[in-house]
């Protein structure tokens, strides 16, 4: 996709289409009032027929409209004209974009970014003009055998700035819109990928591809011999029932000079089907998303790399697979971590947090600044929280601070939970120095405290992104979240933001 930003009038611009937008009660927002005096009235004209409601996310498509020079304009409803906010502003540009992606139209100017939009300026409407059309446009067809449908015609994107000086910050936020599309859609293809494709070493060859030429991005992979020799027996207690072998995939991005770098731990369990604790079969296919926050950091790395940011970042990804079989852990088995502490494992579905300890305690070797893993750890969270939010546990007051307002800025939110002493004494053991799971109240927080007592003196926070990853249903697909909330951080932290 090509992106533009113009201060001509929308009638005037020579694209294929244009997208206006209608408050109700009447009000035209800026791009369809100058439609409206430039077509004497047409817009109105509309809204007088009662044929066109206001209400958020509607759209018409006129065609030839007199005056205009675009042969399609795009009327989209944003509902009351006190509340249009970045949320909102969001579903109008997706519904107007669903809109032109129905025509032929090769380009298209969306004048939405005219708006006052509580909490953006041009750079964010910029970006998230960019980010809604690629996340729209998105498509998952890899798997589908037959004829290939035709491309999308759209090529070009246009963004309505109001004066001149606003062109660099939109133009910025196009370039970064573009590179968070980036990461978004390798998260979301690496997630909808069965698990038969996407295998642990699929992952790690995903990974390699990434390396960049100019020599900044390099990854590393390791084998199952590799991780016994560091003592990660929790990480590898979980492999032990598949054929499948498991890899520490560890990715390194040097922009930042000579800083402490950020980095960002994935759970990458390509299936995860409880183990000898088996999962009951409805919805099991959904476990194929298991590696989603393998995905997601996997996906950050990406967008990071192709803006090429001035940070240090590093990522880790504990790839397994999670199956029953004969030489599979046991409940009541006890393995030993690559810190020295010992779990004894009561449930082989709890099996993200044996994966992510270990790899946690790995990041230890980078003496990062920040640690931040991502992982589709519990249906708790899912209870607590829904599709909404994302988990945020943290050590760090601050950090998850940071985190929470990233998200909101991101439109890809996160909303904090507790940790502390009472939640990590649930995990109790009678055996071990831990059991691997602490009853049933507080599911999503006894998974963030287990992975505490892995990150003493670090800055660490914990996203659970079992409601976010992927949706269910008739539209059962990978979100790309949360891609969109680490890269605002991380841009945030590199100073990137315009
Ligand atoms: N991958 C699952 C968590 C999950 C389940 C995410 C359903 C999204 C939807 C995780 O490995 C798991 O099985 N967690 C258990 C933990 C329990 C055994 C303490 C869970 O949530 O049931
Ligand atoms: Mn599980
Ligand atoms: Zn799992």
């Amino acid at each position: 996709m090509n992106y533009f930003t113009t201060t001509s009038n929308a009638s005037r611009r020579a694209v294929d289409c244009v997208i206006v937008g209608i408050f109700e009660r009447g009000k035209l927002a800026a791009g369809a009032a100058e439609v409206d005096a430039a077509s004497k009235g047409a817009i109105k004209a509309l809204l007088k027929s009662g044929d066109v409601s206001a209400k958020r996310g509607r759209c018409t498509v006129l065609n030839g409209v007199s005056g205009v020079r675009a042969p399609r304009v795009v009327v989209v409803g944003l509902g009351k004209a006190g509340d249009f906010d970045v949320p909102r502003f969001r579903v109008a540009v997706a519904k107007a974009i669903g809109a032109v992606s129905a025509t032929k139209a090769r380009s298209v100017l969306n004048t939405l970014t005219l708006e006052n939009v509580a909490g953006a300026d041009p750079y964010y409407l910029a970006r998230h003009t960019v980010t809604v059309i690629g996340e729209t446009l998105y498509r998952f067809t890899e798997m589908k055998s037959g004829r290939k449908a035709p491309p999308m015609p759209l090529k070009s994107v246009g963004v309505s700035i109001a004066k001149r000086s606003d062109a660099a910050r939109a133009a910025r936020g196009c370039e970064h819109g573009d590179g968070i599309v980036t990461g978004v859609s390798l998260a979301r293809d690496l997630g909808n990928l069965p698990a038969n494709v996407c295998t642990p070493n699929y992952l790690a060859r995903t990974a390699k591809k990434l390396a960049t030429g100019n020599g900044k991005l390099t990854t590393r992979v390791l084998n199952e011999a590799e991780m016994k020799k560091l003592g990660m027996h929790s990480l590898l207690s979980v492999t032990a029932g598949t054929v499948e072998p498991a890899r520490l995939i560890v990715m390194q991005y040097k922009g930042g000079g000579s800083g402490a770098p950020i980095v960002l731990v994935g759970k990458g369990v390509t299936f995860d089907t409880g183990g000898i604790s088996l999962k009951p079969g409805p919805a099991m296919d959904e476990m194929k998303f298991d590696m989603c926050g393998a995905a997601s950091v996997i996906g950050t790395m990406a967008t990071v790399a192709a803006l090429e940011l001035p940070i240090n970042l590093n990522v880790i990804v504990p790839a397994v697979e999670n199956m029953p079989g004969g030489r599979a852990t046991k409940p009541g088995d006890i393995v030993k971590s690559m810190d020295g502490q010992t779990v004894e494992i009561l449930n082989t579905d709890a099996e993200g947090r044996l994966i992510l300890c270990d790899a946690l305690t790995y990041s230890r070797r980078f003496k990062p600044a920040t640690v931040i893993d991502v992982a589709t750890l519990t249906g708790a969270c899912v209870i607590a929280l829904g599709a909404h939010h994302t988990g945020i546990m943290s050590n760090d007051d601050d950090l998850a601070a940071e985190i929470k307002a990233a998200g909101v800025t991101a439109a890809d939110r996160g909303w904090p939970l507790p940790l502390g002493e009472d939640y990590a004494l649930q995990l109790k053991s009678n055996f071990a120095d831990m059991a691997n799971v602490g009853g049933r109240e507080a599911g999503a927080i006894t998974a963030g405290a287990f992975l505490g007592k892995f990150t003493d003196g670090l800055s660490w926070a914990h996203l659970d992104i079992a409601g976010t990853a992927w949706k269910s249903g008739a539209k059962k697909g990978a979100t790309g979240r949360p891609v969109p909330l680490l890269s605002q951080l991380l841009l945030e932290r590199c100073g990137a933001l315009p």
